[in-house]
């Protein structure tokens, strides 16, 4: 069993990793906006230039750091680098939010039980990239989001808080997945906030908070 936090004292400090256009992100930027939230972004990275998710964090004022692998030799070496990036802004927490890369040995060295990610389906249902399109196309009539503590495998970790979301009969991959993002963003900022608040424990693969 792993325990982690509280976190003590003064506000936990965040990583927030994004691909894309940020709205995770943002629903914890604005959740952090009041103290009592108990979290402050300190940092986010993304794997690729130009993304609303990093203009998101550059009108926060957070600082962001990119690194892409095709700019390293190897995915060691990428994965490496990322975990030094985000080493250099002393995370309680780091967050996945969208961010679309797999965390190699060297990352999960570093943060294993305190790297989570957010994923727009109900694990272990659906997994990989296409969370919303392969709920829509296997024809389940309940698929939703999942917040997990990150392990070596493509979304098998130890999961801290699901959401359940409704698939509409007109629905199509962008109309569900944004009312899964509705819920998702709720479920990460609530999670994140009472576990930075209350602490959580790992225990095999039962996630507990406070
Ligand atoms: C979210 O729905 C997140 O779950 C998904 O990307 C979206 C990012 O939205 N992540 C994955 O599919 C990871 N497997 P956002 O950039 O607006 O926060």
């Amino acid at each position: 069993m792993t325990t982690h936090g509280p976190v003590t004292p003064g506000p936990a400090r965040l990583v927030v990793l994004v691909s894309g256009s940020g709205t995770n992100l943002q629903a914890l930027l604005d959740a952090c906006a009041d103290p009592a939230y108990g979290a402050v972004v300190v940092a986010v990275g993304a794997d690729r230039d130009g993304i609303e998710g990093l203009a998101r964090a550059e009108r926060a004022g957070v600082p962001t750091f990119v690194h892409r692998v095709r700019d390293f030799h190897d995915r060691p070496a990428w994965d490496a680098a990322v975990a030094d990036a985000v080493a250099a802004h002393e995370p309680d927490l780091v967050v996945s939010a969208g961010f679309m890369k797999l965390a190699g040995p060297a990352f999960l060295a570093r943060f294993g039980g305190r790297y989570v990610n957010t994923h727009p389906a109900l694990l272990p249902s659906f997994p990989g990239t296409h969370g919303a399109a392969d709920a829509l196309a296997y024809g389940v009539k309940v698929t939703g989001a999942t917040l997990f503590v990150v392990d070596e495998g493509v979304d098998t970790g130890a999961i801290i808080a699901q959401r359940a979301v409704e698939v509409l009969d007109d629905d199509d991959v962008a109309s569900l997945h944004e009312r899964i993002k509705v819920a998702e963003r709720s479920m990460l900022v609530e999670s994140v906030g009472r576990m930075v608040r209350s602490g959580w424990s790992v225990n095999a693969r039962r996630v507990t908070v406070g």
